[in-house]
């Protein structure tokens, strides 16, 4: 008898399928995936793949999004009750009303956030090329950002860019308190800080990086220093302990999960890879619209 591991690798022939999955999952997860990566890579590879199949272990959102950028392909959401809470914190219709009130005002979207609410802003972001993506919108513009108002305020005070919030956050990087990073440096004194730029503009302050998911795994791939306080949810360290054997790890107390992530089993993806469910089924207006800010933000270098 085959086991689980066998299983999911001869569906994926028959199938043609490709797995891919957050930084986030959990190490089974992440371990059988063909592709690993943030919300911009995972974006990426999902344009970019030609799969017949894809098989995508992540948040509704990111699903989505793979979604948009390959048609063609079946996308399974190995677990369609892993959302994203701060993308339900935006409301297409409180964005159609802020575009009828500010017909000038420039809308970027975290890609955090439903395909229904892409469809009604002129430009996308990750928090991987969301500086590009500021950087090129004309300097007498307005802009609103949403739903993020931690990475918006984060990036209006790096850049010097005045931005109207959305006032939507990550449940998850908000519990990263300014003492608890504090507890943390002096309980690594020696260690480098590094935080997501979903984190309150008080703990961007103290970090030595604000970096993506993909950012940081880079980050300590090419850094000299041998440990590292990383302040992000908390399945990333998987991927960091297994690329850099030789450099020490913590995370900020409590160890930040995001719960929708955790969701995500090894189950799911035989499950998904069995039954082809459940799959991501979009409208193709919705489609075609929500993909304009999508590659408009794919087409910035970043
Ligand atoms: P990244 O794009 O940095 O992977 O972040 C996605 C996310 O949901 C962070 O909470
Ligand atoms: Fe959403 Fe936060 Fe979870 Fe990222 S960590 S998927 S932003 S809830």
């Amino acid at each position: 008898m085959m086991d689980i591991y066998g299983e999911i690798s001869s569906l994926k022939s028959e199938h043609g399928a490709l797995i891919l999955a957050h930084n986030y999952c959990v190490g089974a997860v992440q371990d059988i995936a063909d592709f690993v990566g943030d919300s911009l890579e995972l974006s990426r590879s999902a344009a970019s793949c030609g799969a017949a199949v894809i098989v995508f272990c992540g948040v509704r959102f990111m699903a989505e999004t793979a979604k948009i950028l390959s048609p063609d392909s079946i996308v399974l959401h190995v677990n369609e009750f892993a959302g994203c809470p701060m993308a339900d914190m935006a409301d297409v219709s409180a964005i159609a009303e802020y575009r009828r009130l500010h017909p000038e005002t420039v809308l970027v979207a975290y890609v955090n956030t439903t395909a229904a609410c892409k469809t009604q802003v002129d430009i996308c972001c990750t928090s991987g090329n969301a500086e590009q993506v500021i950087a090129s919108i004309p300097a007498d513009k307005e802009i609103l950002f949403l739903p993020d108002a931690n990475l918006g305020r984060n990036l209006s005070e790096k850049l010097g860019r005045k931005m109207s919030l959305w006032p939507g956050y990550c449940p998850v990087h908000n519990r990263i308190l300014p003492e608890l990073v504090l507890a943390a440096r002096a309980a690594h004194p020696e260690a480098e800080l590094l935080v997501h730029p979903e984190c309150l503009s008080a703990v961007v302050q103290l970090a030595d990086h604000a970096l993506s998911t993909g950012g940081m795994l880079r980050h300590v791939r090419q850094s000299e220093k041998q440990e590292f306080i990383i302040g992000t949810e908390s399945g990333i360290l998987h991927r960091m302990r297994k690329e850099n054997p030789g450099k020490r790890f913590y995370t900020v107390a409590p160890e930040p999960l995001c719960p929708n992530m955790k969701k995500i089993c090894l189950e799911d993806v035989l499950y998904a890879l069995r039954n082809l469910e459940p799959r991501i089924e979009l409208d193709a207006d919705t489609m075609s619209r929500a993909r304009i800010p999508i590659e408009r933000m794919l087409a910035i270098k970043s």
